[in-house]
């Protein structure tokens, strides 16, 4: 029996690093997960492996009954999992619309996009304010939400974001967080990839700690919110400077 998303023991490679080492993490339809740990657990190259960038050396993954690990990119995509990748990649000098509407180039349901404008500017009423407006013109936090947006733009099955708090303000963290439960609440799988733990934890109902390519702890994330220990041995400093 496989879940509706799950890597099997996967395994990363970049020349001679070993980033990722036998890791399987696992949900099913509807859920929110999170995947936490410090700078360079392997969090983005898991990532990267789940949306077909990054070849997996061995090991399995599963969406939505079908192996999708040796599929393209653009093939995943079209079955439903959309990936908002690390470090906010917004066209400058384009406007927010046209921003949003390049995550809908895949699709095929063109007479559908109108609709999944108004859930994005629903999602974050910031984006109508500053619909024509050059995206670069945004602060960091806005123009993280607008990237989210854009995933959402691809009406994706399966929305897998990195670090989407990197480099946000405190109060634009909040929104985002509140945004990641609404969509969620639509019927969205999520997987969160986050160096800040707590935001993760409060969103999502079970979270994979990694640390050095491995997963370290796996457990409820009311569970681990409360636990100390786990906080200090694998998410250290930045989650408490970050919270
Ligand atoms: N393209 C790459 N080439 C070589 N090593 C890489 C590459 N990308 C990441 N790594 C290494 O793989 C490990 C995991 O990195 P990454 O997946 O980016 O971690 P995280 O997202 O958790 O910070 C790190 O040791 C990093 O230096
Ligand atoms: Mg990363």
């Amino acid at each position: 029996m496989t879940r509706y998303f799950e890597t099997r023991n996967i395994t990363v490679k970049y020349d001679r690093v070993l980033a990722v080492k036998s890791v399987s993490i696992g949900m099913d339809e509807g859920e929110t997960i999170s995947l936490i740990g410090s700078n360079g657990a392997g969090k983005t190259s898991t990532l990267r492996a789940i949306t077909g960038l990054t070849p997996i050396s061995s090991g399995e993954i599963w969406f939505n009954g079908d192996r999708i690990d040796r599929l393209a990119t653009d093939a995943i995509v079209e079955r439903g999992v959309t990936m908002v990748p690390e470090g906010r990649r917004v066209f400058p000098l384009m406007t927010v619309r046209d921003n949003l509407l390049m995550g809908a180039f895949l699709r095929r349901d063109k007479s559908k996009i109108a609709a999944s404008i108004d859930r994005v500017v629903t999602l974050f009423p910031r984006l109508k304010e500053r619909f024509h407006q050059a995206a670069g013109t945004m602060s960091g936090g806005e123009q993280q939400m607008m990237v989210i947006g854009r995933g959402m733009m691809a009406d994706p099955k399966l929305l897998i974001m990195d670090e989407p708090s990197l480099g946000v303000a405190p109060k634009f963290v909040q929104e985002i967080a509140r945004a990641i439960v609404d969509i969620n609440r639509q019927g969205v799988s999520v997987i969160l990839v986050e160096q800040n733990s707590r935001m993760a934890l409060r969103v999502s109902r079970h979270a994979y700690v990694m640390s050095t390519g491995k997963v370290v702890v796996n457990d409820k994330s009311s569970r681990l919110l409360l636990d100390d220990r786990v906080q200090k041995a694998y998410l250290g400093e930045i989650s408490e400077a970050r919270a």
